[in-house]
């Protein structure tokens, strides 16, 4: 890594450390004039994948720095710190995309720093951020994970990708659908690791320990044994009040909406849905239907959300 990157990233960090999180430029970003930099710098470390841009109008055009600048920051606060499997220091702003879930965020903080593995299940309804979760620990350990959608028909066999990829963290999209012979393979992973395989007409056994952060929207589906190995933290629908505080943050600072329209497409959706995914598409839409068709066709056949 060059020097001058990190050195450059390093001062940028400063300037959004300095940044109210809930003003404008906080939500909606700096402009390269704000870091003192010139554009082909910005356009520069952008490209290489160091910074987001989180907002675009006529006017102004903000970026942030990315979950991997942030990564590298803190990887290089914590050079000399040994590998242990857990995550050596977890960025500020790890999960800085997800709106609310404080303890969420505080549970799984401590679980990527603990020393020995502690396994969590994300439990809820849809649209609540549990694979957001799951896309931001990817990120905190690096890359160094094995991906399972429960969906999934796993060729080869569990034990067999864990043994190849030997990742330090295993993150499982919809558990509650994964087949039997999976889930069987999961739990003696989930216990001190160990891994045993059978190989042309011999039995290999590996010990390889393992962290599972896992979402499913029935955790009560599962077995008893399976649910024994989890913290199961349970992601509740959001409130009213909540919900308005997600869309709006959504919406500006993961889609590019403006704050005005936001809060338009936030008011139009109030009491009506409890469904983040429906504001998402009533802002995808909004520039070529207006905000009040935008809002009627994304509630089109919406049904069982309690509203
Ligand atoms: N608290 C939140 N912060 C940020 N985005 C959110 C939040 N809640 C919901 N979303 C948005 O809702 C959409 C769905 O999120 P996600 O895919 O993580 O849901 P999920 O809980 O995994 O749902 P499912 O059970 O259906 O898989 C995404 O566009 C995401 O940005
Ligand atoms: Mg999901």
């Amino acid at each position: 890594m060059k020097e001058d990157t990190i050195e450059l990233l390093k001062r940028i960090a400063e300037a959004e450390d300095s940044t109210d999180p809930e003003s404008f430029r906080g939500m909606a970003g700096w402009r390269s004039r704000d870091v003192r930099l010139n554009a082909a710098t910005v356009n520069k470390l952008y490209m290489e994948g160091y910074l987001d841009d989180v907002y675009e109008s006529n006017k102004y055009h903000g970026y942030r720095l990315s979950p991997k600048a942030r990564l590298l920051l803190s990887a290089e606060a914590a050079a000399d710190s040994k590998q242990t499997g857990q995550v050596e220091s977890v960025p500020d702003r790890l999960f800085e995309d997800i709106v609310g879930h404080e303890e969420t965020k505080e549970l799984l903080q401590a679980c990527l720093l603990a020393e020995k593995p502690v396994h969590v299940l994300l439990d809820g309804p849809p649209a609540l951020a549990k694979s957001l979760f799951l896309w931001d620990i990817e990120r905190a350990a690096g890359g160094d994970v094995l991906w399972l959608v429960g969906s999934g028909t796993s060729k080869g066999g569990l034990w067999d990708r864990i043994g190849d990829v030997r990742p330090r963290f295993v993150l499982i999209d919809e558990l509650d659908k994964m087949n039997a012979s999976d889930t069987a393979g999961l739990l003696s992973m989930m216990e001190g690791g160990r891994l045993v395989r059978a190989k042309v007409g011999r039995e290999m056994s590996v010990t390889h320990e393992v962290r599972v952060v896992a979402a499913a929207n029935r955790a009560d589906l599962l077995s008893p044994e399976l649910r024994s190995r989890f913290i199961i933290r349970k992601l509740r629908a959001y409130s009213r009040e909540e919900y308005l505080t997600v869309v709006k943050g959504v919406l500006v600072r993961r889609e590019g909406t403006s704050p005005e329209l936001a809060e338009q497409i936030a008011t139009g959706l109030d009491g009506r849905t409890q469904d983040v995914r429906k504001a998402v598409y009533a802002g995808r839409l909004v520039s070529q239907l207006g905000v009040e068709k935008a809002i009627r066709f994304a509630l089109e056949g919406r049904g069982g959300e309690g509203v």
